[in-house]
């Protein structure tokens, strides 16, 4: 079965929507762990507009399940993940404007960068993914540099998904013509699948762990959740929204059983 990482994040952008400490995210661990999820996940951002190093030094300390903290390669973040010695870091991109992280890392324009902060993570014993596109040579890049995950970015695919169901939000940037002709969709949404699952065969070709995540959802799941070679969804938007109205150990089980 895939495994599935919860990314709490949301839960401290509620409680930041006061600036007050109700919901506190270190209450959501017991509730992931009594509904079978098998990672928690958050970002550290460099903005800390949702978790903050304090939620994060205590979810590293207290969780049952092991922590997948994913931040950019800053140098000063880097600092607080080595001190903090979660069980892996994930490498994303970020800007300071973007609504959620709305690409995979550019390792060949920052590859010192990343470099450095593989090195760095790796001397504290921390294991390095590094959350990119789809695309082979980006793969095989993140192999070479020493990554023992790829988390593949499965934005695109969830994009033209809502796109199929008209349900496209607001703010969606990576498919810039949104009156594609519905077979011309359906044609893009298999295109994108196959990319998905080209890339995963060829990471685990090479022997990297595979995980995948970004706007997946109850309706889009089952497709990534399906290829072979992903070992781990990490899904954490639209676990939380549904959590409002069912409570959250439900919606982690909802989210378990399609991926099993
Ligand atoms: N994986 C990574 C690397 C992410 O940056 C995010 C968003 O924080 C997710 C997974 C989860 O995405 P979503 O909230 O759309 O499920």
């Amino acid at each position: 079965m895939t495994k599935l990482g919860v990314n709490i994040d949301h839960i401290a952008v509620l409680r930041e929507a006061r600036k007050i400490n109700d919901p506190d995210p270190v209450e959501a661990l017991g509730i992931l762990h009594r509904a079978g999820a098998h990672q928690v996940t958050i970002h550290l951002r460099e903005d800390r507009r949702h978790i903050h190093d304090e939620d994060a030094e205590r979810i590293v300390a207290q969780s049952p399940l092991p922590v997948n903290l994913e931040c950019s390669v800053d140098p000063e973040i880097i600092d607080v993940v080595c001190r903090l010695r979660p069980h892996r870091a994930t490498l994303v991109p970020e800007r300071r404007e973007e609504v959620t992280t709305e690409g995979g890392l550019d390792i060949f324009t920052h590859e010192e960068r990343v470099l450095a902060a593989i090195e760095r993570l790796h001397a504290e014993e921390i294991e390095v993914s590094l959350f990119v596109d789809p695309d082979l040579e980006t793969i095989a890049r993140s192999d070479a540099i020493g990554a023992e995950w790829v988390e593949l970015h499965t934005g695109a695919y969830a994009n033209i998904h809502a796109m199929l169901l008209g349900n496209l939000s607001r703010s969606h940037h990576c498919i810039p013509d949104l009156d594609l002709p519905r077979h011309t969709l359906a044609t893009m949404l298999e295109e994108s699948l196959a990319t998905l699952a080209g890339a995963a065969d060829h990471a685990a070709s090479l022997g990297l762990k595979v995980a995948a995540g970004h706007g997946l959802n109850y309706r889009n799941v089952e497709a990534v959740a399906k290829m072979a070679a992903v070992e781990e969804l990490n899904i954490g938007q639209s676990i939380v929204a549904r959590s409002v109205y069912t409570g959250l150990e439900r919606a982690i089980r909802d989210m378990l059983a399609l991926l099993a």
